[in-house]
This record gives structure tokens, sequence and C-alpha cells, in this order.
């Protein structure tokens, strides 16, 4: 139990919530472990159970045309994930697999309603975290109408690099970059094109590429379009 709350407690949403809160919360979650590669979730299934990120890294994706895939989110410690059919009673609005060894906290529906009835500014948090969500969600929509590939993979690059990364001597640096086509899942673009602007941009020193790493250069920011 004290593990549990433990865990809980990483979870950014729970960070402001009293131990009282947190003791309840954990009295209702079990916790499972699932390892890289594993589905957590299909889309359209039928789903009744919150998911919270104790350890490990996952993603939320789309099978998009041709076998492609649409990353929507990821998810890593304190993050959570299947608030949407926990809520609505829908079918699951995505596929959600692990990247690494993942363990995580899991409430049902159930315990959700009973848990919110006592304590519900837990409820709050997680309609605070939808909304910000929306907002990402609204700014993508934003530039995949409004802004060319270039600008796309300028800016995911500079989202990367505000969660992940670290300022170095010559620049920002994101130490585990993601694949050419990890990034076009994400920007809605294809491989060719993102290894194409990605040669460009090394031609510009916008960025500096080595090895699994990725350094946005000085010059990457001066010309950086604004973000929406
Ligand atoms: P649910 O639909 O229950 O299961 C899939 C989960 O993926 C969903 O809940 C959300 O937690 C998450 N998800 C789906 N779409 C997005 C998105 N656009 N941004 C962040 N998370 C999402």
């Amino acid at each position: 139990m004290l593990k549990v709350i433990e865990l809980l407690r990483n979870v950014s949403i729970f960070e402001t919530l009293s131990d009282e809160v947190l003791e309840d919360l954990a009295r209702r979650t079990k916790t499972q472990e699932y390892s890289a590669g594993s589905i957590v979730v299909y889309k359209d299934d039928p789903g009744d159970a919150i998911f919270f990120v104790s350890a490990g890294k996952l993603k939320a994706v789309l099978a998009g045309e041709n076998g492609r895939e649409i990353v929507l989110s990821s998810f890593r410690e304190g993050d959570f994930f299947g608030e949407m059919s926990l809520l609505d009673g829908q079918p699951r609005s995505a596929t959600v697999i692990a990247l690494e060894n993942s363990t995580l906290v899991i409430l049902k529906r159930r315990d959700f309603v009973s848990h919110i009835t006592s304590f519900p500014q837990t409820a709050i948090n997680i309609l605070t975290e939808m909304s910000l969500r929306l907002r990402k969600a609204d700014d993508v929509i934003g530039n995949l109408a409004l802004l060319d590939v270039y600008n796309r993979l300028c800016n995911q690059l500079s989202e990367i690099a505000e969660h992940d990364g670290e300022e170095v001597e010559n620049g920002v640096l994101i130490p585990e970059r993601p694949t050419h086509q990890e990034l076009a899942s994400m920007i809605g673009a294809s491989r060719e094109t993102v290894s194409r602007a990605l040669g460009n941009f090394q031609r510009q020193n916008l960025i500096a590429i080595e090895g699994k790493s990725l350094i946005l250069l000085p010059k990457f920011f001066s010309k950086m379009p604004k973000r929406s």
C-alpha cells in the first residue's frame, strides 16, 4: 500500500493531493507491469480503466494509411491515459503501446466514481490536464493546416527539446533523438520528407546530429517559426 502511494505521488496530477486522498486511491488500484512492445489498450476495444504511469514510456497511436502510424502523444512517469473511455464509456480512441518496460497503476471506473464522490479534487485535476491536452491538439490541428512540413518539424524538435533537452555549450542537446520515422509519425509527414528536411537543417547549421543525439544550434532558435 505504501509503495502504491509513493507511485501515485509521482503522478503529476496528484502532486497537490493530500495523503488521505492518495490513500483512498491506492486502496482502489492495482499495479501491473508491461514489457516493452506490449499493447496496453487497443483502439476500439471497450475500456473502463484509467492508467497512471509509474515508470517507463508509452505512446498513443492511430493506424494511418498504408500502415503508417500517427503518434498522438507519449506518456512517461507521472502521466496518465485511458481517461477518455473511463469518462464517456465509449471504445478506446487510440492504441497505447509500451515503448519501454512500464509499471502502470490501474483504476477501474467503478472505483474512480466511488473515489471522486468523496474526493472531487481528483476529477478536477484530471479535467485540468484534459483541457491542456485539448489545447495541444488545437495547436496540432492549426499547425497541420497552416504550417509546412519544415516548420512542423521545427516545432516538434523544439517541443522535444523543451521536455527532454539539456542546455549545452553550443545549443540544446536532445540526448535520445527520435528516428526519422518516429518524427514523421509525430508531424504527419513521410520518412523521406523528414530525412530531407533534417539534411537541409544540418546544411544550414540549424542542427547537428551526433550518433543518437541531436543538438539544436543557436541559429535554430533565431530562425524558429513562432509557435502557436
Ligand atoms: P482512451 O480513449 O480511453 O484510450 C486511448 C487513450 O489515448 C485515450 O483514452 C487518451 O488517454 C489517449 N489519447 C488519445 N488521443 C490523445 C491525444 N490527442 N492526446 C493525448 N492523449 C490522447
